[in-house]
Order: structure tokens, then sequence, then C-alpha cells
């Protein structure tokens, strides 16, 4: 862990400035255990992972990350006692209010991909101004997964393509991978649709319904830290850590020498 000023300074100097994953998504987890070890509650833990949200928006966005994609709320979350569902739901109200002018100064676009007509009017108002209010900056998307579940999204994303074929908009055969990523909750981002690096804060290792077609060839990267302890130096070493990892999409290099040239014979690793 690197724990001092100086040690900041060498893991700044040893990020490959040219190889910062374009997009990145997090699962931001701990919230509970970090005030639970406080003996607070647990809504405190969430206070404080919005603050962590802030930092992270303004490294990211500084390293040139493209897309920041954060876990805010699953479909699964609204089993959470209610006092904490309600907390969970002011959120977006009190980040946004506090913090779009830094978003619109960073030159940060908001988007939010979930249900949101199912989220209380507060928060969807709050959500839809965010997005129109940082609708003309051009820098990092900053995308809220907000009332997401991935099987939701490959549901959704099912349906909608079946209805086109029922149209006669679309062929059966013409269906393939392009289709479906254009159809699922990520499909406004383009090329960019797919993860190049997910984090997971918290010990935990495991996917959570979080981006499951999106996530076919991304680097997985844990940390035990909890989300409210995340800082700048754990979310460079898991840069770095992504920089050492080796990306072959299923087929091989050519060689060491060869650098990052691909040859694709089909194998899956
Ligand atoms: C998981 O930790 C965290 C959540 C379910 C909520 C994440 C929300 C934030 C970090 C704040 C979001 C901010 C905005 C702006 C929407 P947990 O509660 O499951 O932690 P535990 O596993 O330790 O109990």
């Amino acid at each position: 862990m690197f724990k001092n000023t100086q040690d900041n300074q060498r893991l700044e100097d040893e990020l490959d400035k040219n190889n910062i994953p374009d997009h990145v998504a997090i699962i931001m987890d701990g919230n509970g255990r970090w005030a639970q070890k406080r003996h607070l509650p647990r809504i405190a833990g969430h206070k404080r992972g919005m603050e962590t949200v802030k930092t992270i928006t303004k490294v990211a966005s500084d390293l040139g990350v493209k897309v920041l994609t954060l876990y805010a709320f699953s479909t699964e979350n609204w089993k959470r006692p209610h006092d904490e569902v309600s907390y969970l739901m002011g959120l977006p109200v009190k980040f946004f209010n506090d913090f779009v002018p830094d978003l619109i100064k960073n030159n940060v676009q908001v988007k939010v991909m979930g249900l949101i007509d199912q989220l209380p009017a507060q928060t969807q108002k709050a959500v839809n101004d965010a997005i129109k209010d940082t609708s003309q900056c051009t820098g990092m998307v900053l995308n809220f997964a907000l009332n997401y579940g991935s099987r939701l999204d490959i549901r959704m994303a099912v349906q909608k393509i079946s209805q086109q074929v029922a149209d006669g908009q679309l062929d059966v055969d013409k269906i393939d991978d392009q289709t479906i990523s254009d159809n699922l909750m990520t499909g406004f981002l383009g090329d960019l649709s797919d993860p190049d690096l997910l984090i997971r804060t918290s010990g935990e290792e495991r996917i959570s319904n979080f981006l499951l077609w999106q996530i076919a060839y991304s680097e997985l990267v844990f940390t035990d830290v909890l989300w409210p302890d995340f800082d700048k130096s754990v979310f460079q070493k898991m840069i770095l850590e992504y920089q050492h990892r080796d990306r072959r999409f299923g087929g091989i290099k050519t060689s060491k020498l060869a650098g990052l040239k691909l040859v694709n014979r089909g194998e899956t690793n």
C-alpha cells in the first residue's frame, strides 16, 4: 500500500498516461461496514461514500478516463430497511445540489441508467436536472447505475429486439453482438459501452448483477479497501494493476517484442 507523499509521487510516475482505461466501472461496496467499524449508523457510511464519489470523479476525469460508471443502487437494494432506502434515494438530490457546478467546471457530463421512473419524484427531478445541466459538457461521462440490474437490462434488450423483429424492422439472422450492445442501457456510450476495468471495493469478489454482458473482456480488480476509504492513491494503484495485465481479447500476442499487436486466432481466455 502506498502510504506517504513520496510513495504517491512514485505511483503517479509509474502510471502510463497513454494506457488509461477509457471506461472504468466501480461496484462501490463497504459503506455499511465502514460505519459499523465506527459504531455509526449505516447511513453515515453512505454519506461518506458520496464524498468518495466526488473525489474519484475528479481524479478519474483528471487522469483522462472517458466513462466512469458507478453502481449506486441496484434493483435488489429495495430489499434494505425502509430508512436506508429513503436515505439512499435522497443522496442523488444532495450530491447533485452540491456538485453540479464542479461537474460543469470539470466538463463532466452526467448520465443515469436504470429504471428512473420508479424512483421517488424528487430523486427523478434531481437526476433529470443534472443530466440537463451538464448536457453541454464534452469531457468524462459520469454514468450512474441507479435502480439498475444487469438481468433486467438484458431482459429489456431482448424485449426491444424481439419487438423490432415482430414489427418487421429487423431480420432474426441479422441479430449480432452489436445489436445486443446497442439495445442495452449502455448503448448510448457506443464504442465505449464495455468497461475496460471493473473495480469492486471491500474485499467482496463477485459481480452482483452488474453489466454482465458488457464485462465479457473487462479486467477485474478487487481491493479490500472499503468504499468510503477509497482515494486517489488506491484508484491509481488499481489502474496500475490494470496496466500490468495482458489483454488479449481471446487472441494472442505475436511476441513480447511486438508490444501490443494482437493476432486473433479465436482462442478464448
Ligand atoms: C454498498 O455498500 C453501497 C451501496 C448499496 C450504495 C452506494 C452508494 C454510494 C456510495 C453513494 C452514492 C452516491 C450518489 C451520488 C448516488 P453496502 O451498504 O452494501 O456496504 P456493506 O456491504 O459494508 O454493508
